[in-house]
């Protein structure tokens, strides 16, 4: 965020961060089912130590990278970045607090991550967002990201369709 102008701050994870990362990863889950491939019935019984291990992993380095959001102390969004199949990067579990939304905090997440991404020398990041996700698409569209042909359905048996959407991180 700009300094100085709230106390929205968006910083990578670290070790001690576990807890804030499930609490925010299984809000957003449960906020906002057609959003995530993941359900809030399969990761709710993930027991600490699963937590412990992704925060640990995503908290320095190539392969994975989570940033968080928060309003002063409070805990406030969340986005992750990682390796996708073709050895890209890719954006992932993106989600804010409903009461915070609309100023801007996803966007200085998906910046955050595309930092990582440059950092890390990655000539793409990718995403895939749900056909009727308007916020998610507008914000998406505003920072660069463009649309690809490739849909697919959220998870199976799913009735929701999504799309990937890349920016080329070497044009910007
Ligand atoms: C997508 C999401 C992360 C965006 O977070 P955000 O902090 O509101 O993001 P921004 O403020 O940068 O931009 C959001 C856009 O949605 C609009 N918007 C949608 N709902 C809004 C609301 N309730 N209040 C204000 N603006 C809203 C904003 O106007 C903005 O578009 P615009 O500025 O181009 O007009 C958030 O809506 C969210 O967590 N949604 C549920 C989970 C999700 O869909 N994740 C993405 C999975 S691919």
């Amino acid at each position: 965020m700009e300094p100085g102008t709230s106390d929205l701050v968006v910083r990578r994870i670290c070790p001690d961060d576990w807890a804030v990362a499930r609490s925010l990863r299984l809000r957003g889950l449960a906020d906002a089912p057609d959003a995530f491939a993941r359900t809030y019935e399969e990761e709710s019984v993930h027991p600490d130590a699963f937590w412990i291990d992704r925060a640990a992993a995503a908290c320095t380095g190539n392969g994975v990278a989570t940033f968080l959001a928060f309003d002063g102390h409070k805990p406030a969004g969340i986005a992750t970045g990682i390796v996708d199949d073709g050895g890209q990067s890719q954006l992932v579990s993106m989600w804010v607090e409903r009461a915070l939304r609309g100023q801007r905090l996803g966007e200085s997440l998906v910046n955050a991550v595309v930092q990582w991404a440059l950092d890390c020398g990655f000539e793409r990041l990718s995403l895939w967002v749900s056909e009727d996700n308007g916020p998610a698409i507008r914000l998406y569209q505003r920072v660069g990201f463009q649309s690809t042909d490739r849909t697919d359905a959220l998870r199976l048996g799913s009735g929701v369709r999504i799309r990937m959407w890349v920016r080329h991180l070497n044009a910007v």
